[in-house]
């Protein structure tokens, strides 16, 4: 290839990229009065500027700039009427007190269709306080506090290379969604910050979390009732409680779980590696169709685990089985290392016993020296292939 059509080559990359930019017509919300100074909040520019690429009909793209800012709650509203993209290069950080808020979340969406997030910038829930003065992770009992972003309703997007730092609540919750995917983001908090989730999903469809790293004080991912067809791959978790499909059978009325794929993930010092936990004394319900293959367990307490005992804080009529029914599960290809003896339980229900849970190559070695790692079955008959150690008992 000679020079010039090296410059030829060049240009032609110039000019697509400035083309894939022009599409996108740009609200910049320093023009509606926001001050990168960190002190000024900027909710109202936020919100006027939304308003306003929400009515564009051609494409939008709403603007945070580098800088520094505080912002209160804000909506984001759709329906839209043309794809929407908000671009966070700044930090974003959220008030202290939990008292400025009315609603459980701080930066909401809802009802947008083709939204994209992205920008490298950071929200900043500012939680350290609130979870100091708090103790709900002691009592199960926690005031309603807001989630850093939650998406209802949202549909045909991606979320992708923004930081959720330090959430009051959870970090990201998925309700209602459908062809979501979350792709490049980080998710921090400390290992002690009481129920902050890093995603929390539910009633939800075809999401899709890849290449994702979060460490926090609770669940890493929790996949909740009505979740179908979820995707999680090249996760990185921990510190928190792992990734866990449940708590199931809570409340009536709850939607099935069906197609969970975990692949590709690496668990550091959690609590939990992969779990599917359900409620004693529950209503009827099913979750099916839950696959994890190719995970790496590093000090992991409960690497493995399938709880339907899950009774915290002892609210539940424990001698009662629940009644989800658990069926189509596998592990396969899981290694590393477990922090207690017992790196295998799977305890399903008495009452609706689990159906076709296959173990296939599992490898995890237990770091203390009491013993040798131990696994416990109870209310189910594993389907093994492969090898496993600890061998399935
Ligand atoms: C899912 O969303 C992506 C991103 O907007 C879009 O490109 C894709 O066409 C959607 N898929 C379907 C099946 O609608
Ligand atoms: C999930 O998203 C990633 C990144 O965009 C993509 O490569 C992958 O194909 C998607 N997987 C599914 C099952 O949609
Ligand atoms: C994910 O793991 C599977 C094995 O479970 C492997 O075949 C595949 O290449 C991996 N994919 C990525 C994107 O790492």
């Amino acid at each position: 290839m000679g020079s010039s059509s090296i410059h030829g080559a060049i240009c032609l990359l110039f000019l697509l990229a400035a083309v894939a930019e022009a599409q996108w017509h740009v609200w910049n919300v320093k023009k509606y009065g926001a001050k990168g100074d960190g002190q000024s909040d900027i909710s109202q520019a936020m919100m006027s500027a939304w308003k306003e690429a929400c009515a564009s009909p051609s494409p939008a793209a709403v603007v945070i700039p580098p800088g520094n800012y505080m912002a209160g709650p804000v909506k984001f509203i759709g329906p839209c009427k043309a794809p929407m993209m908000v671009q966070v290069q700044g930090v974003v950080k959220a008030p202290a007190d939990p008292n400025k808020f009315k609603q459980d979340g701080w930066v909401v969406f809802q009802y947008v269709d083709h939204l994209t997030v992205s920008g490298g910038g950071t929200f900043d829930g500012q939680g350290t306080t609130t979870w100091s003065k708090y103790s709900c992770g002691r009592t199960g009992k926690c005031p309603v506090l807001p989630i850093n972003l939650r998406f209802d309703f949202v549909t045909n997007s991606v979320i992708r290379d923004i930081h959720s730092l330090n959430s009051k609540s959870f970090h990201v919750n998925v309700m209602g969604c459908k062809n979501v995917t979350f792709q490049h983001l980080t998710i921090t908090a400390p290992e002690n910050s009481p129920n902050t989730d890093g995603i929390h999903m539910g009633r939800a469809t075809g999401i899709n979390i890849t290449d994702v790293k979060i460490g926090t004080g609770d669940d890493c991912i929790s996949i909740g009732p009505g979740s179908r067809s979820v995707t999680i791959n090249k996760v990185t978790c921990g510190p928190g409680h792992g990734i866990s499909v449940g708590s199931l059978g809570r409340y009536q009325n709850e939607e099935d779980v069906v197609g969970i794929n975990v692949r590709n993930c690496t668990l550091t010092n959690t609590m939990n590696g992969v779990r599917i936990k359900t409620w004693p004394a529950s209503p009827n319900g099913f979750a099916s169709d839950m696959h994890f293959d190719n995970i790496i367990m590093n000090k992991v307490s409960n690497p493995i685990l399938i709880d339907q005992e899950y009774c915290p804080w002892n609210q539940c009529k424990q001698q009662v089985p629940s009644r989800v029914k658990i069926s189509q599960v596998s592990f396969r290809n899981i290694r590393g290392t477990s922090a207690t003896q017992l790196a295998v339980k799977l305890v399903c229900s008495k009452g609706m016993p689990c159906q076709n849970v296959e173990v296939g190559n599992i490898n995890l070695q237990y770091i203390g020296k009491e013993g040798p790692v131990t696994s416990h079955c109870a209310n189910v008959k594993p389907i093994l292939t492969g090898k496993q150690i600890p061998a399935i008992v």
